[in-house]
């Protein structure tokens, strides 16, 4: 039986190998065949675009998709996936943080609000690129938006973009009443009383005081106009129990119960107030730059009547705009660190920035910009812009910066909206305060 069995066996490889070699061109050809189609097929992979992801802010994403498009037709091999997020910063900063404390995180490129960075770095979450960016590159930038990309001395992030935060106010309603812009609390109050009673607006001055990030950025400048601040980031002291920070409390909740301002500001984000001030109902406006283009824009009822100035301080004080600004980081953990670089460097190049203050007013990280030739023609104050943002109050820069903008955040709101005396809210939120970072400065 197996001698059979092997008989046929052999027969059969036999008939099969004279089959081959009678059909030998045909059996080439289908080996060629299938080698070429393995090989295309990688070769067609290899050439798949890499996807990048970023997390961004909806009302950004709208007004910057052009960068990513730009930099998507000049960089065909890499793709960019743009999630939107909320709105608030730190809503975003929430969705980045627990992306990262549970691993793996999902995005490349960190586009990173100026006060998350030394939280990021000091995480260990972000790239270092001292060494690979050099010197000669960041020679442009505006120092702070450099600086506020460092974390103990290294880079970090890739500003592209920086803010300073403005008192906007109505050209043509002061002018009705015979005043000039406002220098001091007082001024602003007596002002928007005076529209106010003569009917020119339905409100005098519209500001951010729901509880986010955005009501400790309005409050660091009146905070600095009342000669008061909040932590000291070298000696780490606090000064929320300070007669100072009652006084600038004392003016935001005066304008509150004075019918200044309308009793749902202390709900507000920038939106809210543009809108109101964008549709002619008020005199002041506290916002970011990118609120003069649209406030002057052909469909805007308030188009050429607005002029801006830093913020109202107590008599003999100074004030400044809030630092505010992003850029773009890279996590340690992308696996494609390469083309997320690429992408920062776009996004923080001339052209880049060129486009984004043309089509959106934005202020740019790149100095030479505030002077440029087709910026200024489309923005005569844009140079003015600059000195704006090379003055501007800093919230603290220190790594537990989100728990203290939380604490202030709690305290001042309750304190705005009359659930907490504002005396006792302050020294709560100065014990607090203390609390963290003592602990941060015991670990
Ligand atoms: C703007 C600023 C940012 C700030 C935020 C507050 O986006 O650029 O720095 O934290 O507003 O709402």
């Amino acid at each position: 039986m197996s001698t059979h069995s092997s008989t046929y066996n052999s027969s059969f490889v036999h008939r099969f190998y004279r089959w081959m070699m009678r059909r030998w061109q045909l059996v080439t050809l289908a080996i060629g065949v299938f080698l070429g189609v393995v090989f295309y097929g990688l070769m067609a992979l290899s050439q798949q675009p890499v996807h990048i992801t970023m997390l961004m802010t909806a009302l950004d994403i709208a007004q910057e998709r052009h960068i990513v498009e730009a930099f998507e037709a000049q960089n065909p091999d890499i793709k960019v996936d743009v999630i939107e997020g909320p709105n608030a910063t730190n809503l975003v900063e929430d969705l980045y943080t627990s992306s990262f404390l549970l691993g793996g995180s999902p995005y490349d490129a960190v586009v990173m609000d100026v006060v998350w960075l030394p939280k990021f770095a000091a995480a260990g979450w972000l790239m270092d690129l001292t060494d690979r960016i050099p010197q000669e590159e960041l020679k442009d930038f505006i120092p702070e938006t450099v600086e506020g990309s460092k974390y103990q001395g290294r880079l970090y992030r890739l500003p592209y973009r920086t803010d300073s935060g403005l008192l906007y106010y109505r050209e043509d309603l002061l002018q009705q009443v015979g005043a000039q812009p406002p220098e001091t609390f007082a001024d602003l109050i007596n002002i928007s009383k005076q529209v106010q009673q003569s009917n020119g607006a339905d409100w005098g001055y519209v500001w951010q005081g729901r509880q986010y990030e955005g009501l400790a950025a309005m409050f660091v400048e009146v905070l600095e106009g009342a000669g008061g601040f909040w932590v000291n980031p070298q000696t780490l002291e606090v000064g929320l129990d300070r007669p100072e920070t009652q006084k600038a409390i004392q003016f935001l909740k005066e304008t509150i119960d004075q019918g200044i301002s309308p009793p749902g500001v202390t709900t507000y984000q920038e939106e809210e107030a543009r809108r109101l001030f964008q549709s002619g109902g008020a005199v002041f406006m506290r916002n970011w730059p990118y609120a003069l283009p649209l406030a002057n824009a052909d469909e805007s009822p308030i188009k050429g009547k607005v002029g801006f100035k830093p913020m109202v301080h107590a008599p003999g004080q100074q004030s400044a705009g809030a630092l505010g600004g992003w850029g773009i980081g890279i996590a340690k953990s992308s696996p494609h660190p390469e083309e997320a670089l690429r992408f920062a460097q776009y996004y923080a190049s001339e052209e880049a920035q060129r486009n984004l203050v043309l089509k959106n007013g934005y202020l740019p990280s790149r100095r030479s910009l505030y002077t440029d030739s087709q910026v200024v023609a489309q923005y005569p104050y844009f140079p003015r812009m600059r000195e704006v943002a090379e003055s501007s109050a800093l919230r603290p820069p220190i790594a537990q910066y989100a728990q203290a903008s939380d604490i202030l955040q709690r305290y001042l709101s309750a304190a705005l909206t009359g659930r907490t005396n504002p005396e006792q809210a302050m020294r709560d939120a100065a014990n607090e305060t203390r609390n963290l970072l003592q602990r941060y400065s015991a670990s």
